[in-house]
């Protein structure tokens, strides 16, 4: 069960929020139209000359577009580079509502730091989505700043319920979220490349690699969400007769060690986050 969102403003709307608007779209959340939103170039704004239910205005021609977006919005996205966020807070914050809602999807920017620069009545919300958004198939996080009340992270989870699942979390586990689910498209996408290689090497053409590996990605995958009540432990047994070939294989794969190796890749993935958030380049 979603909330109704009332009155919703997007500054910045690339490949995150431009995806989250596309599911919003899509369904039946809006209660109230337009949304206004907000580009930098006029171009981007364009994209959305034929869609009534969209408002567009870009800085580049309207200097003022964030502050006009926001005046009258109870719900304001965030979806500008990390780095801009501070600019466009310390821009638009006396034009937001009372009360208003602010919700960000910029990776390392904490609600504390939203909220310095936000009046104590504005609720922030801190998000963190994944690129499956644009198929509907998110994955995202959030997470609630002081004035966050229940209302607040209802209108937060009906903008990301919209394309995808969204898993509600205190802030400080954001990171390990991140590691695992936003930056871990990018980590299948890696598996894909490896196992690619390896059905070249042993005599595929780099087509008939690239068609097997995404084909059996996609069939595990659909096979673990069409059986709820099996681990992937079991339906990978269920592939694994005694003796059997598939055993040859994954024998070689946990030597391999790869529950090390993840949690390996993901540490230093919330190292980064935390150097990032330091202020560091
Ligand atoms: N991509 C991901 O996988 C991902 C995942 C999780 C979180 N995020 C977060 O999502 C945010 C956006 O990332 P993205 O990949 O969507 O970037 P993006 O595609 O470059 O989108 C940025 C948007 O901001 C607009 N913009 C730039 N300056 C502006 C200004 N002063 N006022 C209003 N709008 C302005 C841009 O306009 P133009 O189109 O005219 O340049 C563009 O629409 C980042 O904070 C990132 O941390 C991204």
């Amino acid at each position: 069960m979603t909330d109704a969102l009332p009155n919703l403003a997007i500054l910045g709307t690339g490949n995150m929020t431009g995806a989250i608007l596309d599911g919003l779209l899509a369904g039946d959340a809006l209660a109230q139209l337009p949304v206004r939103v907000t580009t930098k170039s006029q171009a981007s704004a364009d994209r959305f000359a034929q869609e009534p239910r969209v408002e567009a205005a870009a800085i580049e021609t309207n200097p003022n577009a964030s502050r006009e977006a926001v005046t009258g919005a109870q719900i304001v996205l965030l979806g500008v580079k990390p780095y801009m966020i501070a600019d466009l807070l310390d821009e638009v914050g006396d034009a937001i509502e009372p009360g208003a809602v602010v919700i960000s999807v910029a990776a390392g920017i904490t609600t504390e730091a939203m909220e310095a620069r936000l009046r104590r009545d504005v609720r922030v919300v801190r998000a963190m989505p994944n690129t499956p958004s644009a198929i509907g198939l998110g994955a995202a996080g959030i997470a609630g700043g002081l004035a966050a009340d229940a209302e607040a992270m209802g209108y937060a989870r009906a903008i990301f319920a919209a394309v995808g699942t969204v898993v509600e979390l205190e802030e400080s586990r954001i990171p390990a979220l991140a590691a695992i689910s936003g930056s871990g498209p990018a980590h299948v996408y890696f598996l894909i490349e490896q196992m690619t290689e390896a059905a070249q090497r042993i005599g595929m053409s780099a087509d008939e690699a690239h068609e097997l590996v995404v084909q059996t990605f996609r069939g595990a995958v659909g096979l673990v969400a069409a059986n709820p009540d099996k681990t992937p432990a079991e339906l990978r047994r269920a592939v694994t007769s005694p003796k059997g070939t598939t055993e040859q294989s994954i024998a070689q794969l946990e030597a391999a060690d790869l529950a090390g190796t993840f949690e390996a890749s993901m540490r230093a993935n919330i190292r980064r986050n935390d150097e990032l958030a330091a202020g560091s380049a």
